[in-house]
Formats: C-alpha cells, sequence, structure tokens
C-alpha cells in the first residue's frame, strides 16, 4: 500500500486522540490521560503531515525532507529550552507568545497562499485567504499586547481612547469593505491594507482591557488562535489542521464563556470588543478604610490549634512564593489533628485557568478537600480561620459591596465571613486589577506580612 494513502487514516486516528485529550483535561483524574493522548494524537498528526509533504512535493522528497527536518530542529530545541527554563509563573505569557506565532502563521500563508494560487480556487479561496489573514493579524497583535500586559512590560491599566468602541466599529466596516474589494478586484493592495487594520484592531482591543478582565481575554485569544490555525487549514487544504483549529477555537470559546461567567461579564460584549464596558475609571476611587492589624506566625499557629475548621484560599502569590508544598505539608498537620481542612479556589486565581490545582495537585493536596468558590461560599460563616495566601482580587468584598470598583459585580471568595481571616502577603500592594482590598481592614482580618512560603514554613514550626 503507497504511504500517502494512509494519511487520512493517520488524520481521523489523530482526530479522535485529541478529543480525547480535551475530554481527559477536563477532569483532574483524568488529566494525565488526556495529555498523553494529546502528545500522541500530535506525534501522529505530525507523521502524517510530513509523509504527505515529502512524499507529493513539488522540489522532491530529499529538499522537502532536509527543509522540515532544518525547521523542526530549530523549533524543537528552541521548545526544550524555553520548557525546561520558563518557571510556573511564566506560563501565562508564554502561551500569550505562542499564541501570537499561530496568528503570525496564518497571515504568512493566507499570503504564500495567494501570492501561489492567486485567483485559482475562485471566491472561496479568496474569502478564505482574507478571513485567514484577518483573525491571523488580529490574533498576532492581541496576543502581544496580552503578552506585555501579563508579564509586567506593559502597564495592566486599559487604555481608554475616546471613542474607542466606534474606533473598533470603522476598523471592522473598512475591512468589510476591504473584503469585498479583494474579491471583486483580487490584489495585493487591499489584502496588506486589511492587515494593517487587522493589526491595529488586535493591539487597541487588547490593550484596551484592564487587569481585572485579563483572564477573558487570554482565553479568547487561545479561541481566536484555533480559528485562526482553522482558516490556515481551509487555505492549505488541510484537513487536520481545520478540525484540530476548531477543537481549539471552540474549547477556547466555551473556556472564554465560563470564564464570563466567574468574571460576571457579558460573553456577547466580549465578543464585540467591549471588554470591561461600563466598569467605571481605571482603578475605581480611592477610599479610607482605617487601620489593618499585623500579626505573627507563632500567633497564627495559636489560632489554628483552637480551630475546628479552617479554609485555604491560595491566589498568585502562592505561585510566585512556590508555597504548595508547605501549604499542603500545613493541611496535612492540621488534618492530623482532626481540624476539618479545605482550600476554596476561585475561579481566576492566578494567572491561568486552573493555575492554583495544578499547584495543589503537584503537592498532592488530595482532590476532594479542594473546592470550587461555588461550592465553598456558603460554608465561610462556619468557618474558624481561613488562611488567604497570597490571594487578592479573588477575595476582595469592594467587588461586591462598591459599585463604581472595576471589579464590580464579579463574584469572589466570601471570607470574610469566617470568624479569623490571615492574609499572606508581603506589603499593602493591590492585586493584579490595581484595587485596593478592604478586607485587610476589616476587624476580623488580621496581615501576616512576608513571603508566604517563608511564613507557612514558620507557622509549621510553631504548631
Ligand atoms: P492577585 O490579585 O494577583 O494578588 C496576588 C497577591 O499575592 C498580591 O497582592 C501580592 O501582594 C501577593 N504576593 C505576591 N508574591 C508573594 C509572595 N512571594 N508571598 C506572599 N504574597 C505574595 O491574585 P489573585 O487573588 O489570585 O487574583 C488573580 C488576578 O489575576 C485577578 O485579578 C485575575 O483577573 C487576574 N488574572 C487571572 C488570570 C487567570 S486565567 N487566572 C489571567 C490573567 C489575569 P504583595 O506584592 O504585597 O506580596
Amino acid at each position: 500500500m503507497h504511504l500517502t494513502s494512509m494519511v487520512p487514516a493517520a488524520y481521523i486516528i489523530a482526530a479522535v486522540l485529541f478529543i480525547l485529550a480535551l475530554a481527559g483535561l477536563s477532569r483532574h483524574e483524568t488529566a494525565r490521560m488526556g495529555n498523553v493522548a494529546g502528545m500522541l494524537g500530535m506525534f501522529i498528526a505530525v507523521g502524517g503531515v510530513i509523509t504527505e509533504a515529502v512524499t507529493t512535493a513539488p522540489r522532491g522528497f530529499w529538499v522537502t525532507s532536509l527543509l522540515i527536518g532544518s525547521a523542526m530542529l530549530i523549533g524543537a530545541v528552541i521548545g526544550t529550552w524555553r520548557a525546561r527554563t520558563v518557571e510556573m509563573t511564566g506560563m501565562p505569557q508564554l502561551i500569550a507568545m505562542l499564541h501570537s506565532f499561530v496568528g503570525l502563521a496564518a497571515v504568512l500563508v493566507g499570503f504564500n497562499s495567494f501570492l501561489a494560487a492567486g485567483t485559482e480556487g475562485g471566491v472561496a479561496h479568496l474569502i478564505e485567504v482574507f478571513a485567514g489573514v484577518l483573525i491571523g493579524a488580529y490574533t498576532l497583535t492581541g496576543s502581544l499586547v496580552a503578552f506585555g500586559k501579563l508579564s509586567g512590560r506593559l502597564t495592566s491599566k486599559p487604555l481608554m481612547i475616546p471613542g474607542r468602541n466606534m474606533v473598533n466599529l470603522a476598523i471592522v466596516v473598512v475591512c468589510v469593505a476591504l473584503g469585498v474589494w479583494f474579491v471583486l478586484v483580487p490584489g495585493l493592495l487591499p489584502l496588506a491594507l486589511m492587515t494593517v487594520l487587522g493589526l491595529a484592531l488586535g493591539w487597541h482591543m487588547v490593550a484596551s482591557i484592564g487587569g481585572g478582565d485579563m483572564p477573558v481575554v487570554v482565553s479568547m485569544l487561545n479561541s481566536y488562535s484555533g480559528w485562526a490555525a482553522a482558516a490556515a487549514g481551509f487555505m492549505l487544504g488541510n484537513d487536520l489542521l481545520i478540525v484540530t483549529g476548531a477543537l481549539v477555537g471552540s474549547s477556547g470559546a466555551i473556556l472564554s464563556y465560563l470564564m464570563c461567567q466567574a468574571m460576571n461579564r457579558s460573553f456577547v460584549s466580549v465578543i464585540l470588543g467591549g471588554f470591561g464596558e461600563g466598569t467605571t475609571t481605571s482603578s475605581g476611587q480611592a477610599r479610607e478604610y482605617g487601620d489593618y492589624h499585623e500579626t505573627t506566625a507563632a500567633d497564627v499557629a495559636r489560632e489554628l490549634t483552637d480551630a475546628k475548621s479552617v479554609v485555604i484560599t491560595p491566589g498568585y502569590g502562592m505561585a510566585v512564593a512556590q508555597a504548595q508544598y508547605p501549604v499542603a505539608d500545613l493541611a496535612q498537620k492540621l488534618r492530623d489533628r482532626g481540624v476539618q481542612v479545605r482550600f476554596g479556589i476561585h475561579p481566576v486565581a492566578g494567572r491561568l485557568p486552573g493555575h492554583m490545582n495544578v499547584l495543589l495537585a503537584e503537592a498532592k493536596v488530595p482532590y476532594d478537600i479542594v473546592l470550587e468558590m461555588d461550592e465553598i461560599n456558603e460554608d465561610f460563616d462556619d468557618t474558624d480561620v481561613v488562611l488567604v495566601i497570597g490571594a487578592n482580587d479573588t477575595v476582595n468584598p469592594a467587588a461586591l459591596d462598591e459599585p463604581d470598583s472595576p471589579i464590580a459585580g464579579m463574584p469572589v471568595l466570601e471570607v470574610w465571613k469566617a470568624k479569623e481571616v490571615v492574609v499572606f502577603k508581603r506589603s499593602m500592594n493591590p492585586g493584579y486589577a490595581g484595587v485596593q482590598n478592604p478586607l485587610f481592614f476589616r476587624d476580623n482580618s488580621e496581615m501576616l506580612f512576608g513571603d508566604a512560603k517563608e511564613r507557612v514554613q514558620d507557622i509549621i514550626a510553631a504548631l
């Protein structure tokens, strides 16, 4: 049997494995199996693509093999180096950067496809090229701005140019007009003009989004990168790329929808680029909340000794401090003494969907004591001590109490309802959204300053 005839079968098997990967990744217990299925699928997919390319290449088997082999070698070296060196806290910006590559690839494939095939494929092909380049250009600059914001190279404050929604609308209308021009009189000029506008639109839309709304943006860009890949699949006539792109695009869209629910944002307004609409000024009103109370590790150890029920709510600071191991150790020690210990996880805690779950799983915290925000919120009234480990925005009561706050309306972990709240952080600095947190000034709150890992170790020692 000719090798090429096996390629469609390989693509079908790879597509099924990708679906199994997504299904597996949706639950802790099956996530490892999901990863294995995804890797196997990608291995088969790459094998199929290479087989197809080298056996049908106009340049001949050896030249094409050499080109593909060199590109893969460069990619593998850079990929291995980055995967080994990246810190867990640097993952979100790395992912944003990878999304931008997908966007760039779609733009390059689009231009190449038009230059190579011209009008051969008819109107359908021209529309594929135009849509692919537009989504790709938008994804490219949007992801680069997200990379800048997540890595702290760009301010997380939203860029608020007057009439920004009208500017976005005008760009979309001009792009549609350019699309009609491109289909009627195919040429590089309308394609290039649209590319510039697409790049500007991606940059402006993401630059207009405030820190608190970044989770939705990251998952939306994830979805757009999938659609960009699917568009590239149409242009290249590669069925597997279409299927894979559609899987990433639609799963990213579902994730964005769930994120919008978690953040209490309108999904439709997000899709239309109306992020952060009506969420007031960039930082809300500066308010005076009074004084905070400082505590020590020894005092916290005493409170924990007397407690019957403890909830731990981790946030981004736990990832920065790499405090998950001592936190898991502390939880186990308390459980050994008969204290009920549970973890409350906010859906956007940290900088990645599932960020806290990954860290806690790494430290072998049993899944059954890790609860979602909705599951734990009603139990805070009956909780003796809450340990807020490096969380800030996700436990901010201003989201519920202050309608002019930039995070107004976002559901939060209602930790202040517990008898005692201990907040682990290094300073009184605000969290990612740049908003002060009135929780720190409440009568039942105490601040335990310092690196979260060291402070938790101090508590374990004092216990
Ligand atoms: P944040 O609001 O980001 O606050 C983290 C806190 O950790 C900071 O107040 C910081 O205070 C403290 N911290 C940092 N390093 C520490 C260390 N070594 N030891 C102790 N404390 C440390 O965290 P959060 O509650 O997890 O909220 C997440 C925020 O990120 C939300 O605004 C969310 O919208 C946004 N976001 C989330 C995602 C996803 S998908 N999860 C993606 C992008 C953005 P100090 O500096 O004073 O120590």
